[in-house]
């Protein structure tokens, strides 16, 4: 045990705590406190001492999604309560209440043993199912927001667990109140309904042809699933082996018309037409496009396997890090006249 830390009921807390093996970029941060919280009912008491009052608050998770780019001068909360539960059968869904701290993927592959549906294009996405519903985590052409049924989180605002519905977590693509409302929420838990029948999402490019070198013709939930994995091994750089957090930008959504003017200059741009007359653009073309596929500065870099992923190939810090995002931003402005946002957050 960290001579550091103080053991709680229901809680640990130690002092100038070492992050760095804490975020999927690796990149060196502290915090001046780590909370890691194993049971939801100690949140009141936890945010009721005067040292969490007084500082600032980051909740963290697996810190897949995260760039430091400093040390954290308050507290980093860790949801790292357990258990999934069966809440309900109601004959064409299944009711899943699944604690903030489990993994998601391991939850995705419970779920698709337990003969449930819906989850198998999201498999191997890292993280815990308490950030799932952060940004809506999304792939292959499913959102998590159509299993979500409820969010249950700790409302800093009235000091209350709260429970919120699907529609009051407002989802959007990577994106919710969430997101919006960094840490007034620490989520606790998340119930998902689950159908025991559910059409397959098939259409994303690659998810058929991996299917048919798996020379699987009639293919079963578990199987889409593991489709989908071998795409994500072969494509994304692996975060055990180099620094990243999945894509650094999010794929830009503009008015049809602006898609239109620029598909007009660059006919091999990628886009998917949306709702509103809004347009979504490939971010990862963009930034290929600008010549920053596979370039490295010092140890911060771009993935030579994919355009949107930025990694540090070993002792780069998150300044370095933002400092190559924020001259990729510069050159697709300045090129295309579009501004890329940043997927992760950015401290
Ligand atoms: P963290 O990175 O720790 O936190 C992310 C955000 O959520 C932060 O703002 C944090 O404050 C907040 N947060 C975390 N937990 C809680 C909680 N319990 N309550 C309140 N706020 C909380 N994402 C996709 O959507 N699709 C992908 O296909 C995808 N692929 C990826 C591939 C790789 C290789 C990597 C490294 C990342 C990828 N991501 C993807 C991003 C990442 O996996 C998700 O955003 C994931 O949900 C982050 O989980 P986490 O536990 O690591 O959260
Ligand atoms: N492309 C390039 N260069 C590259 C890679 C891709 O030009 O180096 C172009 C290709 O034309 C390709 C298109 O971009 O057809 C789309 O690529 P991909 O299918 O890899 O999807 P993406 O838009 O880059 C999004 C998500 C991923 C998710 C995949 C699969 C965002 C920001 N990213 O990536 O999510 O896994 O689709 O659904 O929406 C994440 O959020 O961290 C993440 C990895």
């Amino acid at each position: 045990m960290n001579p550091n830390t103080l053991v709680e009921t229901g809680f640990r807390i130690t002092e100038d705590a070492d992050l760095s093996r804490r975020n999927s970029f690796r990149v060196p941060a502290r915090a001046q406190w780590l909370v890691e919280v194993d049971d939801a009912r100690a949140l009141p008491e936890i945010f009721a001492l005067g040292a969490v009052q007084r500082s600032p608050l980051l909740v963290l998770g697996e810190g897949s999604n995260i760039l430091f780019t400093r040390d954290w001068p308050g507290v980093a909360l860790m949801p790292r309560m357990r258990g999934i539960q069966s809440v309900a059968d109601g004959g064409d869904a299944s009711r899943v209440r699944v604690a903030a701290g489990e993994s998601w993927n391991d939850f995705v592959l419970w779920s698709l043993g337990k003969g449930l549906a819906g989850l198998e294009n999201l498999a191997l996405i890292p993280g815990n199912v308490g950030a799932a519903p952060i940004q809506n985590i999304g792939a292959y052409g499913v959102e998590v927001r159509d299993f979500i049924a409820v969010v249950e989180a700790f409302d800093r605002a009235n000091g209350k667990l709260v429970r919120l519905d699907s529609r009051e977590c407002a989802f959007g693509y990577r994106d919710s109140l969430f997101k919006r409302e960094p840490d007034r929420f620490v989520v606790t838990a998340v119930e998902f309904a689950l159908p025991h029948r559910h059409e397959l999402v098939l259409d994303y490019a690659g998810v058929r042809e991996e299917l048919a070198t798996m020379k699987i013709d009639v293919p079963s939930h578990a199987a889409v699933a593991e489709a989908v994995m071998r795409l994500r091994l072969r494509k994304l750089p692996k975060p055990g082996e180099i620094g990243n957090a999945g894509s650094f930008f999010k794929n830009p959504i503009v008015p049809a018309a602006e898609a239109n003017a620029l598909w007009r200059e660059c006919a091999a741009l990628p886009f998917w037409p949306g709702t509103g007359g809004q347009c979504k653009l490939s971010a990862a073309w963009l930034v290929e496009s600008c010549g920053f596929k596979g370039q490295r500065e010092g140890d911060a870099g771009v993935s030579d396997r994919h355009a949107l992923v930025l990694v540090n190939h070993g002792a780069a810090t998150g300044v370095q890090v933002w400092a190559l995002a924020q001259r990729i931003m510069d050159a697709v402005a300045a090129r295309f006249g579009v501004r890329l946002e940043p997927e992760p957050r950015i401290v």
